[in-house]
């Protein structure tokens, strides 16, 4: 079975002080909780992060990686580096970094096995814009950003990938794709990976991304298809993000 995995996206927010603080009131609140929790924060914050959940089950991850070991590459983070940190999780090839980054389904391939190479959990997002949703290219774009974003990676790979489906149009928007629209779309993202990744569609955990929130998360958590949530907005406060964590509570 595949155990749910909720984690927060911090984006670029919260600083030192700021994360110590939202991870001491976020723990007792989480406690005991049935699904994975992983809290994705600013590369400044990861030390404090990790210091700051020693001694709970929460997980920290990374917002992005390099696939180089060291070198000229002016303002990039290599893997080894977020080893040392103890880092467990990075999230690969959000869509604010395809759009506003100039990621590509070749960069999210090679970040990823960079990931993979220092056990680090990848979470590799994937997701249409509204444009090509209305122009009824939702699959098509799916199907290009999961087999050449994951080019190359064996069936045994997708133990520990972890892939968000996070629909463009849904983020920080306030509008969410319907429990039914985002459990069929990642239906249909388990069929290709299980097809293109001998049977990896029906182990790899995928999660639903996008204006998730207390008020939805329960809908969405009671899909079949979808094994979690990769949230921003809603992770910023303790409050909201254990809600969507207790889901099932
Ligand atoms: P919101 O939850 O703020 O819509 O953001 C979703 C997201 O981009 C998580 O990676």
């Amino acid at each position: 079975m595949r155990k749910p995995i909720i984690a927060g996206n911090w984006k670029m927010n919260k600083n030192m002080a700021e994360t110590k603080a939202l991870v001491a009131e976020l723990a007792p609140l989480v406690k005991g909780a049935d699904c994975d929790v992983v809290l994705c924060v600013p590369f400044t914050d990861l030390a404090v992060a990790k210091k700051a959940v020693k001694g709970t089950e929460i997980k920290i991850g990374a917002q992005n990686v390099h696939w180089k070991e060291s070198g000229a590459y002016t303002g990039e983070i290599s893997a080894n580096m977020l080893k040392e940190l103890k880092v467990d999780y990075v999230i690969i090839g959000h869509s604010e970094r395809r759009q506003y980054f100039g990621e590509t389904d070749e960069t999210v391939n090679l970040r990823t096995q960079a990931a993979l190479a220092a056990r680090i959990k990848p979470i590799v997002c994937v997701g249409e814009t509204e444009k090509e949703r209305e122009d009824g290219l939702t699959e098509k774009v799916l199907y290009r950003q999961i087999t050449e974003g994951l080019k190359g990676f064996k069936s045994k790979d997708f133990d520990k990938i972890v892939v968000a489906y996070e629909p463009v149009w849904a983020i920080g928007t306030g509008k969410t794709a319907t429990a039914k629209d985002a459990n069929e779309t990642i239906g249909y993202i388990r069929s290709v990976l299980n097809k293109k990744f001998r049977g990896a569609g029906d182990k790899v955990r995928i999660q639903y991304g996008g204006s998730m929130k207390p008020s939805n998360c329960k809908e969405l958590m009671a899909e079949e298809e979808i094994d979690g949530g990769l949230i921003g907005g809603a992770s910023l406060k303790a409050g909201d993000f254990s809600q969507i964590v207790n889901y099932n509570k």
